[in-house]
């Protein structure tokens, strides 16, 4: 959710998926499945804060896509009871801008800022004193007769999120309380997503047609819970609406879902690497001009998943594909340059 109004411009589509994606987020800890260890500490920095009558302290999420953290952000204002504020780095153009966003919020807010690493330099430098002193200094005037005035904020909570950690600055990570990575859910707990979708949606399934969903998810709610959707649209046109074993085999069969979750762009990522660049090791930039798609969703999405996989392995030279991805697209592997294994 982003301030600006061409980042909502959606087909009809989407907007229901949107609709349903908010019904199915769960808005408390307890509702959460899964990040047993993120919740246990959420839930201490809860309650000291409660326990002090203070605002949380600054929170950073960080992590690959759809894992949680836009959902972490609305399930701590939930817990607090307090008002959250939603925007996001590229969002806030001007230092203005977040001046104004600033001097709105009341005490014990929680202002979210989504892509954080995104933030301009300039808008950096007024975020720093407002979550360090919670204060704003404010420049009035030009040249030799300018003066800063400085004004007082309430004590508010800035929760960031971020997929790439490596691009937020020091000092900007340096003023949060507490960071936490969220990490690829395992199989049980998606099962569990899957279900409670599934609930939620009132779709009628059984064991075998969830755990199919659950297991090509890619370690993923919100692809857990669309893979929900079009399996749903299948059993409804092509089955007798129950999500069955068969059922939900064939429907992500169609979609070209592959056993581990791979999908189109997965496999034309790795067969690219693999057959223009002998597995590599070969740049980025080099891999997305030859997929088409933007580097970002390379790295994004489409990386971090096979790099969990042990599919691609990142060295200083560039990609690399390993032998496990041989093996699972049935190629075989031709080591001939073991040299290049070296570095
Ligand atoms: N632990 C969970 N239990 C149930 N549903 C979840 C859980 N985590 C995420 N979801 C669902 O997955 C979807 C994606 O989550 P969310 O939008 O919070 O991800 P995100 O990390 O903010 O992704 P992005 O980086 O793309 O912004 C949401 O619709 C939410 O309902
Ligand atoms: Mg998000």
């Amino acid at each position: 959710m982003t301030a600006d109004p061409s980042d909502r411009i959606t087909n009809g589509e989407e907007h229901i998926e949107d609709q349903v994606d908010r019904a199915l987020r769960p808005s408390l800890l307890s509702e959460m499945i899964g990040q047993t260890q993120i919740k246990e500490n959420l839930q201490i920095l809860i309650e000291a804060a409660k326990l002090r009558s203070e605002a949380l302290d600054h929170v950073l999420f960080y992590g690959p896509p759809g894992l949680g953290k836009t959902t972490l952000a609305h399930i701590l204002a939930n817990e607090m009871n307090v008002n959250i504020k939603v925007t996001s780095g590229p969002a806030i153009e001007r230092a203005g801008d977040l001046a104004a966003i600033l001097t709105n919020l009341r005490a014990g807010d929680i202002l979210f800022i989504d892509e954080i690493h995104r933030l301009g330099r300039a808008v950096e430098e007024v975020l720093y004193p407002a979550m360090e002193d919670f204060s704003l200094d404010i420049v009035l005037g030009k040249g030799p007769a300018a003066r800063s005035i400085r004004l007082k904020l309430p004590y508010f909570t800035v929760v960031g999120a971020t997929t790439r950690l490596a691009l937020v600055t020091s000092p900007l990570r340096a003023r949060f309380g507490a960071t936490y990575r969220l990490d690829y859910y395992e199989t049980d707990a998606l099962l569990e997503i899957v279900q409670r979708g599934a609930r939620l949606l009132q779709i009628d399934y059984n064991d075998d047609g969830v755990q199919n969903i659950a297991k090509r998810s890619r370690g993923t709610p919100r692809v857990a819970l669309r893979m929900l959707r079009r399996v749903r649209d299948y059993a409804q046109v092509r089955a007798e609406g129950k999500i069955t074993g068969p059922v939900s085999e064939a429907a992500l069969d169609l979609l070209n879902i592959d056993h581990q979750g791979l999908d189109d762009l997965d496999r034309r990522v790795l067969l690219c690497v693999i057959e223009k660049y002998r597995g590599g090791p070969v740049g980025l930039n080099t891999i997305a001009a030859s997929v088409s798609e933007e580097p970002d969703t390379i790295m994004d999405v489409v990386e971090p998943y096979l790099l969990q996989l042990g599919y691609l392995e990142r060295t200083s030279q560039g990609r690399l594909v390993t032998r496990h991805a041989y093996d699972h697209l049935g190629l075989e592997f031709q080591d001939d340059e073991p040299q290049k294994r070296l570095f």
